[in-house]
């Protein structure tokens, strides 16, 4: 693809991975170049063979020096990974898990859209669009703890969960520009009527922070309460900022709303541009389905619109978002996941086809 209108490029590092990884990645690519297009922008795309296939051929799921080499790249565009002969540890903290970290991408943002005509379990979500911002390096995810006393009655693990100020600032003033950026509302859900210290904290930290973004709306919510009113009212949410293991819990309440995992899509970024983001859907390789044709390649799509919007390209990313939508309204486009019976292939093609005539207008 030749650069037109002011010549930018952006080099996307593709790592397709494993099962239905490769199959929603080749797909996306296409949609991914056409969309950047309407911002002016080529992409340039440099694919890995990182992944299963490579574990059992070399022992590793990627080269030692992974995290140095996407350096090299303005953003990466990661399938999944997951093999039913490999170990689930070894495949997710093989590569997925240790890029994360070795990059230190601390915001993990997993938007929540419902779509026109999909069905899903509640009744009454209608207009229903909100953002889980997940701090993505600490919590209860950094491994430390200890057993004691193992295989012994007077067996004990010690589980620790890790907050500090640093990590809790930095989460919370993108939450904050974030929800400058949309509805203008930030809810931030802790447990510290219970977890006395470390959500003591974060209800320290982020309520000093609020008070330099006074035009943002903010509340406090319990993370109980935060699971029930994402049910009962989902509309009323713009930005959720969250802790690592609460962002984790729930953002997948979001993905049955959104129609299931075929359609959510993630990124984890470090803000600043000084490494590149990873993008991914939020689903595994789904070995189920895979070989047949029929992922939905929604989720990816998605994906690369979130790394559209954030190499500054926001034509491509939102013509990507309204071409999802408009594919999807009709079951034509839909694969079975989403009640359809599209195959991969189908459903890209109908994206593509929204794409075209949502840029056109
Ligand atoms: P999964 O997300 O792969 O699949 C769960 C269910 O959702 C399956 O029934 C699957 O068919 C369906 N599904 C998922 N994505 C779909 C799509 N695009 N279209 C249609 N249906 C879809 O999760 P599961 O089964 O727990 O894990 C499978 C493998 O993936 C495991 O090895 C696991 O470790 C790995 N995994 C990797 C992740 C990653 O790469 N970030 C995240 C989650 C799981
Ligand atoms: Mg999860």
């Amino acid at each position: 693809m030749t650069a037109e209108g002011n010549g930018r490029s952006i080099h996307v590092a593709a790592v397709p991975g494993d099962g239905i990884g490769p199959e929603v990645m080749r797909v996306t690519l296409p949609l991914l170049e056409a969309a950047a297009a309407l911002d002016g922008a080529a992409v340039r795309v440099t694919e890995l063979d990182w992944g299963g296939d490579r574990y059992l051929r070399t022992g590793a799921a990627m080269p030692e020096e992974a995290a140095d080499m996407l350096l090299g790249f303005d953003a990466v565009l990661f399938g999944a990974v997951g093999r039913l002969d490999i170990p689930a540890h070894v495949s997710v903290w093989g590569l997925i898990l240790a890029l994360r970290q070795a990059l230190d991408l601390y915001v993990n943002l997993r938007p929540v859209h419902v779509w026109p005509g999909l069905s899903i379990p509640i009744r009454d979500a209608e207009g229903t669009d909100f953002v889980v911002v997940r701090e993505n390096t600490e919590g209860e995810y950094t491994g430390a703890g200890g057993r004691a006393h193992t295989g012994t009655p007077n067996d004990v693990a010690i589980e620790i969960g890790i907050h500090s100020r640093a990590a809790i600032e930095r989460i919370a003033h993108h939450a904050f520009q974030l929800a400058g950026s949309r509805r203008g509302r930030v809810s931030l859900v802790t447990k510290s009527n219970v977890s006395r210290f470390g959500y003591a904290l974060w209800d320290e930290v982020v309520l000093d922070i609020h008070a330099s973004y006074p035009e943002i709306e903010f509340e406090t919510v319990f993370v109980d309460a935060m699971a029930a009113r994402i049910i009962e009212r989902p509309q009323s949410l713009d930005v959720l900022l969250c802790s690592n293991l609460f962002g984790d819990i729930l953002s997948d309440l979001g993905a049955p709303l959104q129609g299931g995992l075929g359609m959510a899509p993630s990124a984890n970024l470090r803000p600043g541009g000084v490494v590149p983001g990873i993008f991914e859907p939020v689903h595994g390789s789904a070995p189920d389905i895979a070989g047949q044709g029929i992922a939905n390649p929604a989720a990816c799509v998605l994906s690369a619109a979130l790394l559209l919007s954030d190499r500054g390209c926001p034509e491509g990313a939102a013509a990507l978002q309204r071409a999802v939508g408009e594919a999807y309204a009709s079951d034509t486009a839909r694969t079975p996941d989403v009640g359809g019976s599209a195959t991969t292939e189908r459903a890209a093609e109908e994206i593509g086809a929204a794409l075209t005539t949502t840029a056109a207008r």
